[in-house]
């Protein structure tokens, strides 16, 4: 018996998603509040895309349920395509139209009429710092600019929920922190945003609350401070002198905190949760006799990143082996 709760614009219980011998999706609980960002963070084959089809009735489940604003996505898959909006991690608009084409296309497709369908196009291109680009042919957009073109697209039905998968994978810095301020305008005129990301200060920065997942599996869900304040208050950075001693001081900093800490050889540091700032004084004098120096250090509030590695056990770059 689902209970719907009108204020819950996804409500998923127990979603299930098997190809082959690969439990893609395997029991995912989600609960998003209307006019939020929900943030969905997980390193690549995770099963994050697999989630958002089967939200966006683009796949069927194989076990569980799921309503999008009270309505069930396997039931009324009709009335769901009419509340959502859904960006590809791929920009999936016509290479050989302007952007301009492209956006009166889909708003002609929409039902708007010819000069609702211009101004509209104007308006969005506008909005998305695409105006000096507008007549260019797609096929000479960069990848940013093309990115937005799609968010572009899909807004402009103006759907009270919005599917972005991986919005700013792949983009420059400056583009994807215009990409974030277009989606909490977004949110500030009353839509929500459930977003995959691989990044986690993006989860962090844009989210009200994350879900981690790992392996079809949510691993942790809470706002993101709930999140940084499950693995520890503080996190303890060093950088080391000699890149070789690196091995050695992340051995001195595991057993004295009694954490796995994660490496960055490129930077020769490393990072470590810690419950307890007062143990860095330990920590520290343990570096010293083992001979190892540092040439910076630092205690800061833990990142996502040590999040995830606490709770998975493995960062958010590795790749794992699929056992299928
Ligand atoms: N259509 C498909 N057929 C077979 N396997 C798939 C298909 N789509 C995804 N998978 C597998 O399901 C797992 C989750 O994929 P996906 O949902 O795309 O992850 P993410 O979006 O988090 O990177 C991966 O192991 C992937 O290889
Ligand atoms: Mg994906």
């Amino acid at each position: 018996m689902a209970q719907q709760t009108p204020e819950l614009a996804i409500d998923a219980r127990g979603l299930v998603k098997v190809f082959g011998d690969n439990r893609a999706v395997d029991g995912i609980d989600l609960h998003v509040p209307a006019g939020s960002i929900y943030g969905v963070l997980g390193p690549n084959g995770a099963g994050k895309t697999t989630t958002i089809n089967m939200l966006a009735t683009l796949l069927r489940p194989d076990e569980g349920t799921a309503t999008i604003f009270g309505h069930s996505v396997e039931k009324e898959p009709q009335i769901v395509r009419q509340l959502i909006g859904v960006t590809g991690q791929y920009a999936s608009v016509d290479e050989a139209l302007s952007a301009t084409e492209n956006l009166i296309i889909f708003s002609r497709l929409l039902g708007l009429n010819k000069a609702a369908a211009k101004q509209k196009a104007a308006e969005l291109l506008e909005e998305f710092g695409l105006t000096e680009a507008a007549k260019r042919p797609l096929a000479k957009f960069s990848g940013g600019m093309r990115r937005r073109l799609d968010l572009a697209a899909s807004l402009i039905a103006q759907p009270p929920l919005l599917f972005l998968d991986e919005p700013t994978t792949g983009l420059d810095p400056r583009t994807r922190a215009q990409m974030w301020l277009t989606i909490r305008r977004l949110v500030d005129t009353g839509s929500t945003v459930l977003l995959t990301t691989q990044y986690l200060d993006e989860a962090d920065q844009l989210a009200d609350r994350i879900a981690v997942i790992d392996k079809g599996k949510v691993v942790a869900e809470g706002t993101p401070d709930e999140l940084k304040k499950s693995v520890g208050t503080a996190a303890l950075q060093v950088r080391i002198q000699n890149d070789l001693q690196l091995p050695q001081a992340q051995q001195i900093v595991e057993a004295h905190l009694g954490v796995k800490a994660t490496c960055s050889p490129m930077t020769g540091s490393l990072s470590a949760p810690m419950g307890n700032a007062d143990k860095v004084t330990d920590v520290l004098v343990a570096l010293r006799n083992a001979g190892i120096h540092l040439s910076e250090m630092s205690v800061q509030k833990p990142t996502l990143d040590e999040v995830f590695l606490t709770l998975t056990g493995h960062d958010t770059k590795e790749k794992d082996a699929d056992d299928e």
